[in-house]
């Protein structure tokens, strides 16, 4: 068994390149492809780099906490180039039936995105306990999905949600 995997380990060293993509590369392409401005005073760089790569093309966050999720004239699903509402960016208020709004994710006026601290977003993510009743599951939200990711790349999720632009309800 240990032969074989050495063996297997060999060949694929011999004509494999390494990945191809690390997370250096996710940085760079998360920073450069954020919608909105970004402020990364007092936050790491490679932190908000890695969560926007997350959140902009893997989480889709954009498509339920912003509303509209496109500009006029920027909707992809209309065949027009694409264009986040940078206004509403992450901002939530999207109706999903009754009693279910997607909450507003932007920084409050203590820095803290949706009004949490990290441990309570980590929480929230892995439990899918609604933070202002715990006796409530939140609904729609991808918590099931979202809830495996590695501790890191959630803190990166978080981070970059401290540097967007803060919004206040409509
Ligand atoms: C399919 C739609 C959908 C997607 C995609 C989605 N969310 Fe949500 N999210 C919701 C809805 C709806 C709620 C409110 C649910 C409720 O109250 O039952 C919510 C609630 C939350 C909350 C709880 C906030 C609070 O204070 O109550 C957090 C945090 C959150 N979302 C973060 C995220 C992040 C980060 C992403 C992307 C990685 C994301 N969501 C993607 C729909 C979505």
């Amino acid at each position: 068994m240990l032969v074989t995997g050495l063996l297997i380990g060999a060949a694929a060293g011999a004509t494999g390149a390494p990945a191809a993509t690390t997370d250096a590369d996710r940085i760079e392409r998360g920073l450069k492809i954020a919608p909105v401005r970004l402020n990364l005073k007092g936050l790491s760089r490679d932190l908000v780099g890695l969560g926007s790569y997350i959140v902009n093309t893997q989480g889709g966050c954009n498509d339920c906490h912003t509303n509209p999720p496109f500009a006029d004239g920027g909707n992809p699903f209309l065949g027009q180039p694409k264009r986040v509402k940078k206004s509403r960016y992450l901002a939530g208020g999207t109706p999903f039936g009754p009693g279910v709004v997607s909450a507003n994710l932007t920084p409050d006026a203590n820095g803290r995105p949706a009004g949490l601290t990290l441990g309570q977003f980590v929480d929230v993510i892995r439990t899918g306990r609604d933070p202002d009743d715990p006796s409530r599951l939140l609904q729609v939200m991808p918590w099931p999905v979202y809830q495996d990711m590695r501790y890191d790349d959630l803190k990166a999720v978080y981070t970059y949600l401290r540097a967007i632009p803060s919004i206040p309800p409509p």
